[in-house]
C-alpha cells in the first residue's frame, strides 16, 4: 500500500489528508477561513496566509493522529506548489518540505489544478483516460482534455473572469457575502431562471473560449434598476451562466474526441443545476458523466494527496527540496494564450 500525506493551502482553505493508492481517504481536515475574509468580501492575501501558518501543523497532527500513523508510515509528502496565492501557497509547500527533509520521505510538489483534475478519479475508479474536462473555479474555467498523469491539452479557457468569480461577484451585488457560489445557487431555486434578460457571452462564437466580465455586468445593471426580485436575478445568472458552459463545453466536445467520458470538477462543480445541465449534454453526446462528491470538488487536501498518488505511480518525483512556489502554473504549458485575455487567463 501507497500512503500519501497531502497539503493544501493555496486559497482561502488550510488542509491535509492522508489518502491510499486503493483511493481510501484515511483522515481528511479542512479549516475554512470563510470568518477571517467575510468582512472584505473576497480573500485577503496576508490574512490567508497568516491563517494557514497558524493553522496548518496542528491540522496534519490531527490527521496523523486520526488515521493512527505517523509520518514514517508515509511514503511521500504531497503540496500543493501553485498557482494560487503566493503566501499560501508558500506556508504549504514550506510546511511539506520541512516533514520531507525531517522523515527523509519524497517530496511531491502537485499542481492544483491537477489535485482539481484527477481528483473524480480518487472517487471513480472507473474513470479513463482520456476524458473531457470542464474545470471550473474561483480562479480558472477551463476545459481540458486529460490524457494522462501531466498530460494535459488546454481547448478553451475564459478571456476574463472565472466561472466562480462570477458567481461570487453575483452574490457581492446582490448582498449574500462571501462565499458566494453557494449562496447564489440557494437563492435561484427560489427564482425563475427566464425573469431577467441577460446575456450569453461568446455563446456559439467560433473562438472556443469563455467569456464572463459582460454577464456579471449585466447582472448589476438589473440589480441596479430596481425592478427585479433577488431570487430572479440569482436564478436567471445561473441559467445563463450553464447555458454558455453547455455551449462551449458541446463545442469543445467535437473538437476532442475521443474521450471516454466528461468530467466537471472545481468548486463550481459542486453546484447541482450546473451538475444536471452536464449530465444531460454528457447523455446527448453518449459519454459517461462523473463528478465528484461535493467535499472533493471545493478545494480539499485529498484530491493533492491523490494527485501525489497518481505522480509517483506514473514515475514523476521526489521533487527537490529547493523546488520554488509557483504563483502561476498552466496544466497546458504550449497552450496559445486566449485572444483578447486579460492577465487572469
Ligand atoms: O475550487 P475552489 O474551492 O477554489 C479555487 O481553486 O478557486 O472553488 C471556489 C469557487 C468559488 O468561486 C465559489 O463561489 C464556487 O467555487 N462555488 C460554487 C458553489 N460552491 C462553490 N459556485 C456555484 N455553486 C456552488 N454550489
Ligand atoms: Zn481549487
Amino acid at each position: 500500500m501507497t500512503l500519501v500525506l497531502g497539503i493544501e493551502s493555496s486559497c482561502d482553505e488550510t488542509a491535509a489528508a492522508l489518502v491510499t493508492d486503493g483511493r481510501e481517504i484515511l483522515a481528511q481536515a479542512i479549516a475554512s477561513q470563510e470568518a477571517e475574509h467575510a468582512p472584505y468580501g473576497g480573500v485577503v492575501p496576508e490574512i490567508a496566509a497568516r491563517a494557514h501558518a497558524e493553522r496548518l501543523a496542528p491540522l496534519i497532527e490531527r490527521v496523523l493522529s486520526e488515521a493512527g500513523k505517523s509520518l514514517d508510515d508515509c511514503d511521500a509528502i504531497a503540496a500543493t506548489a501553485g498557482p494560487g496565492l503566493i503566501g499560501g501557497v508558500m506556508v504549504g509547500l514550506v510546511t511539506a518540505k520541512a516533514l520531507a527533509m525531517a522523515s527523509g520521505k519524497p517530496l511531491m510538489a502537485v499542481n492544483h489544478l491537477e489535485g482539481h483534475a484527477l481528483s473524480p478519479r480518487l472517487a471513480d475508479a472507473s474513470l479513463q483516460y482520456p476524458y473531457a474536462l470542464l474545470l471550473v473555479s474561483g480562479g480558472h474555467c477551463q476545459i481540458l482534455r486529460v490524457e494522462g498523469v501531466g498530460k494535459y491539452q488546454r481547448h478553451a479557457t475564459t478571456i476574463d473572469d472565472a466561472l466562480g468569480e462570477a458567481f461570487d461577484k453575483t452574490a457581492k451585488i446582490l448582498g449574500l457575502g462571501y462565499p458566494g457560489g453557494p449562496a447564489v445557487e440557494k437563492l435561484a431555486r427560489k427564482g425563475d431562471p427566464a425573469a431577467v434578460p441577460l446575456p450569453r457571452p461568446l455563446m456559439r462564437s467560433k473562438e472556443p473560449h469563455f467569456s464572463f466580465a459582460g454577464l456579471k455586468s449585466a447582472v448589476l445593471r438589473a440589480h441596479d434598476t430596481g425592478e427585479h426580485a433577488d431570487a430572479d436575478i440569482a436564478a436567471s445568472f445561473q441559467q445563463a451562466a450553464l447555458d454558455c458552459i453547455l455551449d462551449r463545453t458541446s463545442s469543445a466536445l467535437a473538437a476532442m474526441q475521443p474521450v471516454t467520458a466528461l468530467v466537471v470538477a472545481g468548486g463550481v462543480a459542486a453546484n447541482q443545476t450546473i451538475r444536471a445541465g452536464l449530465q444531460n449534454l454528457a447523455t446527448e453526446n453518449g459519454l459517461a458523466f462523473t463528478a465528484p462528491p461535493l467535499p472533493l470538488c471545493t478545494d480539499n487536501a485529498a484530491m493533492i494527496a491523490w494527485a501525489g498518488v497518481e505522480r509517483m505511480a506514473a514515475g514523476f518525483g521526489p521533487d527537490p527540496l529547493d523546488l520554488k512556489a509557483r504563483p502561476r502554473w498552466p496544466l497546458d504549458p504550449q497552450a496559445e494564450p486566449a485572444r483578447g485575455a486579460g492577465v487572469k487567463a
